[in-house]
């Protein structure tokens, strides 16, 4: 077969990890996908930085958009990241030039997921997002296939490692909420504005995401409800674990039914007490874990590194497979069409909870 080409935009951590993950796992990923898969062409913000891979072997182009109207590129994979700007625009002239589009942009989806599906429907183009969730933990896909024949009744976790990371460690060190921050960005799991971190909002793009896979629902970002982690004291934390908990930043959505019968979304990020015997209790670091409970299936779970270099390229080339397999798929499960547009469930009359 034809190989697939690949032109990768962004060459961050994950755009230098997708180049090695590619060169050291050639051979089985040709033999996977049924073909070879070759980056053709690339592009960046800055060519000459040192990103540790070689360059040399890819065309490149200063303006990332032109890798979309390029004849030796069959898939776009966008690594830029950010809601709007020049990651949108190459995604819009990926899928309109009836490209196949990756990404690891959970802002981005999160916002404009479903007018990216509808043109990817009506260019018969693939567009996939593994790695937008959960970085390295298949997820997206074991929603969308592996829990396909169940009803969900709930799906949450913890989907932002850096809060995941803070919050591990002021219960392990007792330090300090700065600190902790401080570490995280030096160690690279934070984003480029960790306000998105530590507000929630990086889990609430996720969740969202999950929302729309998992209950069918159009995404609906604007209604999550979010609360972040910059008002957890030390002192919460020591008085949790008086009591048997950890505090973990949850993401949590589930769909009820109003009065009428009509579904309601829930969909929440907040920080949370977690029993210690619960599994998320013993998620330290900047792991990430998912729960989603199916009628048929039960409680599973899903875990593993939700940032990083290496994790985050073995989904995006995970995507790159399936597509050279045409495995691929409606993005959301379903036809965008068929997506349910859900009211936000209204507070207040539910019980509270805890893990
Ligand atoms: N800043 C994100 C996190 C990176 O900490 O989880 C992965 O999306």
């Amino acid at each position: 077969a034809e190989p697939l080409r690949i032109a990768l935009a962004g060459l961050g951590t994950v755009g230098a990890g997708v180049i090695r993950l590619i060169e050291t796992n050639a051979r089985l990923i040709s033999a996977r996908a049924g073909r070879d898969i070759v980056i053709t062409a690339v592009s960046a913000r800055d060519r000459t930085k040192d990103r540790g891979v070689d360059l040399a072997p890819y065309a490149w182009e200063d303006d990332m958009t032109a890798l979309a109207k390029r004849d030796d590129v069959d898939v776009v994979v966008e690594l830029v990241g950010g809601s709007d700007g020049p990651a949108l625009a190459l995604a819009r002239s990926a899928l309109d030039a009836g490209k196949a589009l990756v990404t690891a942009n959970k802002a981005m989806i999160a916002h404009h997921g479903i007018a990216l599906a509808e043109m990817a429907e009506a260019k018969e183009a693939a567009l996939k997002f593994e790695a937008a969730v959960a970085g390295g933990i298949p997820v997206v896909k074991g929603l969308r296939e592996g829990t396909s024949a169940n009803a969900l009744e709930r799906i949450y976790g913890i989907l932002n490692g850096t809060c995941n990371y803070i919050l591990s460690t002021m219960e392990d060190t007792g330090a300090d909420f700065g600190e902790v921050l401080a570490d995280a960005q030096r160690l690279g799991y934070a984003e480029a504005d960790p306000t998105f971190d530590i507000e929630g909002i990086d889990a609430a793009h996720k969740l969202a995401i999950l929302a729309a896979i998992g209950f069918g629902a159009r995404i609906d970002f604007e209604s999550v409800r979010t609360t972040g982690i910059t008002r957890v004291k030390a002192a919460d934390i020591a008085q949790a674990e008086a009591l048997g908990f950890v505090i973990r930043l949850i993401a949590m959505t589930d769909v009820e039914e109003d009065a009428n019968g009509a579904p309601q979304l829930l969909q929440r990020v907040r920080p949370c007490l977690v029993s210690k015997d619960h599994p998320l209790a013993s998620v330290d670091g900047p792991t990430n874990a998912v729960v989603a409970e199916g009628n048929f299936s039960g409680r599973l779970l899903f875990q593993g590194a939700g940032a990083g270099d290496g994790p985050t390229a073995s989904a995006v080339v995970a995507d790159i497979i399936d597509i050279a397999r045409d495995e691929v798929g409606a993005p959301f499960s379903i036809p965008v069409a068929q997506l349910v547009a859900m009211a936000p469930h209204e507070p207040g009359h539910r019980m509270e909870r805890t893990y």
